[in-house]
């Protein structure tokens, strides 16, 4: 064994023991983990996740309801001044019987997801949340729309939302800066993260692997991030180049790289949900089943109408988008089955993991 792999295994184990590194060891980690000391990583990541929750995957319906986007961040397909997009949105009745499928499959919880779209009206958001539980009390609704008034995340609350999604996207003011366009604001992103955690959703945020001007020190300050929000849920995965923006050109974030950051935050909030996403399963064929095995233990098949699925493209390369949802649903429940864990159908709510 050279020094360096001695070194990466030795902080493993310290990560392992205390749940935290120093800056300098998250630092050394990142970068000089090799094929050997991940896989050692993963392992034990594995066996976190194992120790709290079994063999059992979670899975979350995702319903992509709109593609438009009010936004222009500048990685993102379905970007505002993106032209060539073919934009669609589905109405109140769609997402509900969207989610009355998701229900016959066996969900017990359904993600609306969508870019920020005006169009849909605060009544519009508490009229569908309202009419999900009715038809299905025992569904959690996930909320996944963008960055809201606290009295929308209010009123979303109140009608019965029990979850949100909004990623962070990256921890660093001034790497939030380079990704975003002059309007968007970091400031109000954590702002609207902490307003959510108050109002008493579960929480999401999450990162992009890779994205373009990322450096492994910014990767630490989203695991600093994460550690002081404490969020139920992360949503980590690659960056992917869409084709019609400016980062077309740019390597995709690494498989390698994805996992690791994975296994870590696995190790640091032990009880994390962590979804093996699909933009994981976009770079690498068995992207997934790889997440799972590094501690992933949430997988997000699409429920969205086969004929809209193809359009929700925030970047190219998109899995899933031709299978209708049932299809969907076995093909991942066979990909999950092969790696020796097994898809639950209980709703999975984080707190019932918390000692
Ligand atoms: N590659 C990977 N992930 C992307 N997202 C947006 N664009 C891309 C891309 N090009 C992610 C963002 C967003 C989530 C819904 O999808 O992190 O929050
Ligand atoms: Fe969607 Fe395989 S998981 S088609």
């Amino acid at each position: 064994m050279n020094p360096t792999e001695k070194n990466v295994v030795n902080i493993i184990d310290k990560l392992v023991v205390d749940g935290d590194l120093s800056d300098d060891e998250f630092l050394f980690l990142l970068d000089f983990s090799d094929s050997k000391s991940d896989e050692y990583l993963a392992v034990k990541a594995a066996s976190v996740r194992e120790q709290i929750y079994g063999k059992d995957v979670y899975i979350r319906g995702l319903i992509e309801f709109t593609n438009y986007c009010k936004n222009n961040c500048k990685y993102c397909g379905i970007r505002r001044d993106n032209n060539n997009a073919t934009r669609y949105r589905l109405s109140e009745d769609d997402i509900v019987s969207c989610a009355n499928t998701g229900y016959d499959l066996g969900f017990r919880t359904v993600v609306l997801q969508g870019g920020e779209d005006p169009y849909y009206t605060d009544d519009m958001i508490v009229s569908v949340i309202k009419r999900i539980k009715n038809n299905h009390p025992d569904i959690a609704v996930t909320l996944s729309i963008g960055e809201k008034s606290k009295e929308s995340y209010e009123e979303f609350w109140r009608a019965g939302a029990d979850r949100y999604l909004l990623r962070h996207e990256t921890a660093n003011k001034d790497h939030y800066e380079f990704l975003h366009p002059e309007e968007m604001s970091y400031n109000n992103r954590i702002k609207c993260l902490e307003e959510l955690k108050k109002i008493g959703y579960q929480v999401g945020c999450g990162m992009m692997i890779g994205s373009p001007g990322q450096e492994t020190k910014h990767l630490v300050e989203d695991i600093r991030f994460i550690q002081k929000l404490r969020p139920e849920m992360v949503g980590l995965g690659p960056f992917i180049p869409h084709k019609n923006t400016e980062y077309a050109g740019h390597p995709h974030g690494t498989v390698e790289m994805t996992l690791r950051m994975l296994s870590i935050i696995r190790l640091v909030l032990p009880e994390v949900l962590l979804p093996a996403t699909t933009a994981l399963g976009s770079v690498d064929p068995t992207g997934r089943e790889k997440g799972l095995k590094a501690g992933a233990n949430v997988v997000m098949p699409n429920l969205s109408p086969s004929g809209v699925r193809d359009k929700y493209l925030l970047y190219d390369g998109k899995i899933c988008t031709g299978e209708e949802a049932a299809e969907c649903i076995s093909c991942l429940s066979n990909r999950v089955s092969k790696t020796g864990y097994n898809i639950v159908t209980s709703r999975g709510d984080h707190r019932d993991f918390i000692k």
